[in-house]
């Protein structure tokens, strides 16, 4: 039999009922207070043991050997810290695995990067004075070409703290606050120095200014501090680097595209690169049909790089749908050891595959040459 309905609440039910729609305002007043307290009872040093720990496995990776230097610099409030502590997680530590040979052609970007950024960290030596490295670079070409492979290639290939950041990381919904993020950011950087802060898609975080009234007064105010940050690395000696990638570099205030000194362009794949593209995807297996690569590099005229994956996984992928048509003619699920074994690419396959996947990024690519023309760097021999 059910229990009535009490129909006088006592206390504790009420304060059941109170919880249960109020409850979570009281359960984050208490986390703050948790947080603060740990503040003070910390000291200025580390927050909490997750903290430690972290601060613990960044030092020995990035310093090795020298002195351990705790993950957070000593801010001077604890919203500060806090901000601090979740720009903590765009950190890459360990190596993104991204290496120089992983990339194909692209080897004026490539040389114009380990000029500007590599060697600069290795033998700063070198770079002082009317040489101090560029502190401000950007790539900039057609959507899937590599550009943010780069920007990994360059965090494995130096060892610096690698600060990965993307629009979703600095702008902040709260008014005000990206503001105070992008001045964290970059005393986060100082401090982990010899760093590189990576802004992928910088067209998203920082457009033309005073377009129209339309432009969100927090949104001015974040551009604002990014420009005074970068201006700011200028003119110390801290080794800290911004590396910035977009497909609009036309999209790009001025003021921004001036500290963004070395302006790289990342274009679309020269043949020779699309063939080692291709023959790294489909490599051809001993004793069966060759490949036509010729045909391959000629017909993918204008092709990004992240088109030419497309291609090979469609080549790739006939085959085992010839598999799966006989799969599904079977009226039980077939064991695994069972499977019958997906045979090799087709000279025919290649064309299905040329036929179904179409370039996607050609059509502007004489706007990335102008620009380029216009304000990229080169290679003076
Ligand atoms: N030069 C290249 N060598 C090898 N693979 C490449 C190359 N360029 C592009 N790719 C392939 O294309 C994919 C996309 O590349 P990436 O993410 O670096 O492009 P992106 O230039 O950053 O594009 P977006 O501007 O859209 O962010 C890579 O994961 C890789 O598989
Ligand atoms: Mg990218």
């Amino acid at each position: 039999m059910d229990e009535p309905m009490p129909t006088r609440w006592s206390f504790q039910d009420f304060k059941m009922f109170y919880d249960a729609k109020f409850g979570r305002k009281k359960e984050a007043e208490q986390k703050e207070n948790v947080l603060v307290s740990n503040v003070h009872t910390n000291g200025t040093n580390v927050v909490n043991e997750e903290f430690r720990n972290q601060a613990n496995g960044i030092s020995s990776e990035t310093t090795n050997g020298k002195p351990q230097k705790s993950l957070l610099p000593p801010f001077d409030s604890a919203e500060t810290r806090a901000l601090g502590e979740s720009l903590c997680r765009d950190i890459i530590r360990g190596n993104p695995d991204v290496k120089w040979e992983n990339i194909k052609g692209l080897e004026t970007a490539k040389r114009l990067l380990k000029e500007a950024v590599v060697m600069p960290i290795k033998y700063p030596k070198y770079f002082t004075g009317l040489l101090s490295p560029w502190k401000g670079i950007l790539l900039f070409g057609p959507p899937g070409t590599g550009k943010t492979m780069l920007a990994k290639a360059v965090a494995t290939e130096c060892n610096t703290t690698f600060f990965n950041i993307s629009a979703s990381s600095i702008v902040s919904k709260w008014r005000g606050d990206s503001e105070k993020l992008v001045k964290v950011l970059f005393e986060l950087a100082r401090h982990h120095a010899p760093s590189t802060i990576f802004l992928d898609e910088i067209d998203a975080i920082i457009s033309q200014r005073g377009e129209g009234r339309s432009e969100h007064e927090a949104s001015r105010r974040l551009k604002t501090e990014l420009l005074v940050q970068m201006d700011g690395l200028t003119k110390t000696n801290d080794l800290v680097f911004v590396l910035a990638a977009t497909n609009l570099p036309w999209e790009l205030d001025a003021a921004m595209l001036r500290r963004l000194e070395k302006r790289i362009l990342v274009p679309l794949p020269e043949p020779e690169a699309r063939r080692a593209m291709f023959e790294e995807l489909l490599p051809s297996i001993p004793g069966e049909e060759k490949l036509p690569y010729e045909l391959l590099v000629e017909r993918t005229e204008g092709y990004s790089g992240s088109d030419i994956r497309l291609v090979c996984k469609e080549a790739a992928m006939q085959p085992l749908r010839r598999v799966m048509v006989l799969l599904e003619e079977e009226p039980d699920v077939v064991p695994e050891d069972e499977l019958p074994k997906v045979g090799p690419i087709k000279h025919e396959d290649i064309e299905t595959a040329l036929r179904n996947t179409r370039p996607s990024a050609h059509l502007h690519a004489h706007r990335y040459d102008k620009f380029n023309a216009d304000y990229g760097s080169h290679i003076v021999q």
